[in-house]
């Protein structure tokens, strides 16, 4: 689809990198490009700014740095240029890069703990792609006084410290206000710690068209809000209800009554046919008073789901469920269902616990990150370090379509990963993930693959949540009143 970004590993972006280099373009004149967009870019977002200051590691990295201080020097700026090796122990392009700068005029010193940046904006041409392990020696010192300062920051291909495939941080990493990437756009600026450090991302090809590398298949590919009108038609005039699927949502263990409330009204705001909801008795008044369009049932077990079930399009389990008997019971009847699975929240601690082997192709598992590791059995820790392996695992293990929650979420499924790299702070609050369950359920009734629900879901979820921040801000985002947003993205 038109509407999905390619994005692509360190290595790959390498592979790029030399067959445009086999192809006839010199690495230096490609380095000289590089510095060219960065300009190009800079200019772009600071047009008042009268100097800066360039740090520039000992790698490549750091020429593209030399060559945009020599770019900018010519075009009147006034450049302080600071090289973290002597600019004699310099090798290869960086190396020429550093005489192109020094021969255009632009003075030098070598990084000292006392150094002092005393441009306008600062760019970071500290450490791009080549990045291995936790940054270390001088570098360190770096990152941290470029931090401590006040001044904008730009950063060359990626936020020195983050690493381009994973969007972990490796120490500490430059807070860019800008990233200006290139030739392949990196998974590891949209996932992980990196939003907190990218800033907007620029990308610039530089005239690379990745795509026409077909055996260079992406590693990834990023949502674009485009992919909602191509996906979601207008429907057709004679559509009626039973067309539009019927959801089953089993949530809500006696005192948990509010996941299977937001997650079985957000599917209907997502425009299921039908949404029926099983819950602990206690919660069938209350759900019916907020919401008369659901189909509440209260259920004590088993016996009291089946023939729901056998209504059912599509089973929403897990929010709030609990692991005891009547969670065990919702579990037990879901899994011997037919019909396509959504599995949030207890649902999946109690696959962990309970059905450890258990794989299926038809459904989608819905992990926060605690849950994840759970599933995966390790650290919450060990799966944020790398989101992407993570997701990819948990999807090799136990099939159908994982999407690991969090800043960046993921979607790992048959047809690759995908990142939302839409989404806010404000998401940080109770009912988030019951609303997305009760999203995707709905998309999976209305005969969407799947696999392509999840990624209109989790689309949906995110933008709406943009669209609520921008209205009213982040702080006090309820889950709930994404429904009023996502309505509007639907109907684009
Ligand atoms: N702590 C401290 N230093 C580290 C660490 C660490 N954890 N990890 C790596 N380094 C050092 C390395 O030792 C190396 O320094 P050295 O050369 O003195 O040994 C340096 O960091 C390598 O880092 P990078 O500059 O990020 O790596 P590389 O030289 O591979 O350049 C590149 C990366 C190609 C610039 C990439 O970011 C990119 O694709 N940029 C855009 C396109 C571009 O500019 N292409 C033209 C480049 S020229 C050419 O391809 C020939």
């Amino acid at each position: 689809s038109a509407a999905l970004r390619p994005l692509y590993t360190a290595a790959q972006v390498r592979e790029l990198d030399q067959r445009t280099i086999a192809a006839g373009m010199e690495g230096f004149a490609l380095m000289q490009r590089a510095a060219s967009s960065a300009w190009h870019s800079f200019r772009a977002h600071w047009p008042q700014a009268r100097s800066m200051t360039v740090l520039c590691g000992s790698g490549n990295n750091g020429g593209d740095g030399h060559v945009l201080a020599a770019l900018a020097m010519q075009s009147g700026m006034k450049v302080q240029r600071i090289s973290l090796k002597p600019l004699d122990a310099l090798t290869g392009d960086a190396a020429r890069a550093a005489e192109l700068a020094t021969a255009a005029g632009v003075g030098c010193t070598t990084w000292m703990p006392e150094s002092v940046l005393e441009g306008d904006v600062i760019v970071d041409a500290l450490l791009g792609t080549g990045l291995r392990d936790a940054v270390r020696g001088d570098y360190v010192g770096a990152i941290e006084c470029i931090n401590a300062g006040s001044q904008p920051v730009l950063s060359i291909d990626i936020p020195s410290g983050l690493a381009a495939d994973s969007g972990a941080v490796l120490g500490l990493a430059v807070h860019a206000d800008c990233t200006v990437t290139f030739i392949g756009d990196k998974l590891g600026l949209y996932t992980g710690e990196a939003p907190a450090y990218t800033g907007e991302i620029d990308f610039r090809p530089l005239g690379v068209k990745a795509l026409g590398y077909t055996d260079i298949i992406p590693s990834a590919w990023r949502l674009e809000e485009a992919l909602l009108p191509e996906a979601l038609p207008p429907r057709r005039r004679t559509a009626h209800k039973g067309d539009m699927g019927h959801v089953l949502v089993m949530a809500g263990a006696p005192g948990f009554g509010g996941a299977g409330l937001l997650a079985s009204e957000a599917a209907l705001r997502l425009g299921a046919g039908k949404v029926s909801l099983a819950t602990a008795a206690e919660h069938v008044a209350p759900a019916l008073v907020r919401c008369p369009e659901t189909m509440a049932r209260g259920v004590r077990g088993a016996a009291d789901v089946e023939a729901l079930i056998a209504q059912a399009d599509v089973l929403v389990v897990g929010p709030g469920i609990g692991q005891d008997a009547w969670g065990q019971a919702m579990m037990q009847s879901a899994l011997a269902a037919k019909a396509p699975l959504v599995v949030d929240a207890d649902g999946l601690n109690l696959l962990a616990s309970r059905w450890p082997n258990l794989r299926r192709d038809d459904w989608v598992l819905t992990p926060h990150p605690g849950e994840a590791a759970r599933l995966l059995g390790c650290s919450t820790h060990a799966v944020q370090a790398d989101r992407p392996a993570a997701a990819r695992a948990l999807q090799q293990q136990r099939g159908g379509i994982v999407v690991l929650k969090g800043s960046g979420t993921l979607i790992a499924g048959p047809q690759g990963l995908m990142v939302c790299p839409f989404g806010n702070p404000g998401m940080a609050s109770g009912g988030m993930g019951d609303v997305l369950s009760g999203m995707l359920g709905a998309l999976i009734a209305q005969r969407h693959d799947i696999e392509q629900a999840t990624w209109l879901g989790t689309l949906t979820h995110a933008l709406a949540a943009d669209r609520g921040a921008k209205a009213r801000g982040e702080r006090g985002l309820l889950a709930s009143d994404l429904a009023f947003y996502a309505r509007e993205l639907i109907n684009p």
